[in-house]
């Protein structure tokens, strides 16, 4: 059974289509990376998986339950085992710990349950010692990496990355790479990173998924993305010869 399957999915915006017909198949404890130029429909994409954004058309389906049409109160539970990491993430005033606390207690977990997963969290992210620490005094690494601890607190059975190291130096983006395959491994997460570094994507992805204008133009295996890809478009874009 597929985590995800979208049939025939399109999403418009006012009279904006920015999703044409796309149908993917997104299969649980892989990781994907989604590429594509400016403007392709990577995010909106993702906004879609992560049931925070419905289909204007087509089905979509987690864990073979049909969500395109679903209320709240049912994609309320569905949402929450999933997660999502963005570029800049959001930090609250307080510390840390103030800002690790919030998803837990939102699920309605003890205190003492709640103390010991950040503790771990942390401890995997390799930064215990900033339990304490004011938020609004991280680095831009130190942040998507508390970021990526929140998420692990969360046990997702998704891990959504929306560009999460775009504002980092090389030194940061190899430290958060390395954590989400540490993630995908050992919690066999679903992994689905949307990048502009190809590199990473290489470094990351078992599947890439290229997207060109609201399509899908082209899912296959790493390797063939970059070294024999089916389709034109794919061809130019991993060479960099793509004009748009
Ligand atoms: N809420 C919205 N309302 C109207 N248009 C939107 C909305 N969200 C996205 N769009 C439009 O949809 C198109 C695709 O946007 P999206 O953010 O998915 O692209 P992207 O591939 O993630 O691009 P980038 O690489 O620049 O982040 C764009 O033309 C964008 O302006
Ligand atoms: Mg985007």
């Amino acid at each position: 059974m597929p985590l995800f399957k979208l049939e025939n999915i399109s999403k418009i915006y006012a009279n904006n289509t920015v999703l044409k017909n796309i149908d993917l198949t997104i299969e649980s404890g892989i990781s994907y990376a989604i590429i594509g130029p400016s403007g392709a429909g990577k995010s909106t994409l993702l906004r879609l998986m992560n049931l925070l954004e419905l289909p204007s058309f087509g089905n979509l389906y987690y864990n073979d339950q049909s969500v395109a049409n679903a209320n709240e109160s049912v994609l309320l539970p569905l949402r929450r085992q999933m997660t999502m990491v963005i570029q800049n993430s959001q930090m609250l005033a307080g510390t840390v710990e103030d800002n690790m606390k919030i998803g837990l207690k939102l699920r309605g977990l003890p205190n003492s349950i709640i103390q010991e997963k950040i503790k771990q969290a942390l401890a995997f992210v390799g930064l215990k010692n900033l339990v304490n620490r004011k938020a609004n005094t991280l680095s831009g690494g130190e942040i998507q990496r508390i970021a990526l601890a929140r998420a692990i607190t969360l046990e997702p059975k998704v891990l959504f990355l929306d560009e999460p190291t775009a504002n980092l130096d090389p030194q940061n983006v190899a430290m958060v790479e390395s954590l989400i395959s540490d993630i995908q491994k050992q919690f066999s997460t679903t992994v689905i990173i949307v990048t502009h570094n190809l590199f990473q994507a290489k470094r990351i992805a078992e599947e890439v998924i290229f997207m060109h204008q609201g399509k899908i133009i082209e899912k296959a295996s790493a390797k063939t993305i970059f070294n024999d890809p089916a389709e034109n478009l794919t061809k130019q874009f991993v060479h960099g010869t793509m004009i748009y």
